[in-house]
């Protein structure tokens, strides 16, 4: 039922975690794919060479997203790539593992923390706001932390607010050209990200603070961002959707 051929799509991130899922389950659905990363070369080629098995054009392209000079050129040849740009999917990110009271919580933390997850989010909508066709599709990743805080990582939990209410404003602005832009805000997924806090925590005492009693898969998020893609979504927009099991309502 969601059919994107001939929609062609741009993944920060796409390298591996949510972002390779959601390039995965995009090129499934018909669209071609750029996966964004930064460093992870072998990644990202083989995220790459799975999309051009099913059958679409992919192509990875390494720049960090975190300069303006990354974003503009991540962008731009996208475009020169595909031949222009439908839909944007903005999900590279940090999380830093350590608890870090606020007390103690150093400048250049404060700082990566909003580059890396604030920055990198403006400079990539913003060239992707000046090319995106009419019809285009931009889905942001969030958070719970944006949404109901994060204690011990007060950094983080301020910059995927913002990124929140950063969608809010552009579905606004960018509604009259028929461009939605909505967010989705996982809670805990099985990626690398999580998976020295996930160690420590230990498995049963992280899905047992789900309400679903699972954390969820890349593939979880994945889903919901597509359907945000698709044309079954077009009247959504400014929407932050929660794909967390629940844990937002808790505490
Ligand atoms: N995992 C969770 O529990 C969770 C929960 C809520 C929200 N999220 C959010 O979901 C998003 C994806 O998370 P994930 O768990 O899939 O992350 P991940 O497994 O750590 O992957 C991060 C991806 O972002 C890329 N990246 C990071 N900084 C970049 C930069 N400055 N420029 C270009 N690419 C950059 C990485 O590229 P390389 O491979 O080249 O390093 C990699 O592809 C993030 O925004 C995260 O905050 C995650």
């Amino acid at each position: 039922m969601i059919d994107l051929h001939g929609r062609r799509a741009l993944v920060t991130g796409g390298s591996r975690g949510i972002g390779a899922a959601t390039a995965r389950l995009l090129a499934r659905a018909g669209a071609d794919v750029v996966v964004g990363y930064r460093s992870r070369v072998a990644d990202a080629d083989s995220v790459v060479r799975e999309l051009r098995d099913m059958g679409v054009k992919a192509a990875a392209l390494a720049a960090d997203v975190s300069t303006p000079d990354g974003a503009e050129f991540l962008v731009s040849s996208t475009v020169n790539l595909l031949g222009g740009l439908d839909l944007f999917v903005g999900n590279s990110g940090v999380w830093p593992v350590k608890d870090v009271s606020l007390t103690e919580m150093a400048d250049a933390q404060w700082s990566s923390t909003i580059r890396e997850n604030v920055d990198s989010i403006f400079y990539t909508t913003r060239a992707v706001a000046r090319v995106i066709t009419s019809g285009g599709r931009i889905v942001l990743i969030s958070s719970t932390a944006g949404q109901r805080g994060e204690a011990y990582h007060a950094d983080y939990g301020a910059s995927k607010g913002a990124v929140i209410s950063f969608t809010k404003s552009l579905a606004v602005e960018l509604g009259a050209r028929d461009v939605t832009v909505n967010s989705v805000a996982p809670g805990w997924v099985d990626t690398e990200m999580v998976a020295e806090a996930m160690a420590h925590a230990g498995r049963a005492k992280v899905d047992a603070s789900i309400p679903i009693g699972r954390i969820a898969s890349a593939e979880d998020i994945a889903g919901p961002v597509v359907f945000l893609c698709s044309s079954l979504a077009r009247h959504i927009t400014g929407e932050i959707l929660n794909v967390n099991g629940g844990s937002v309502l808790c505490g």
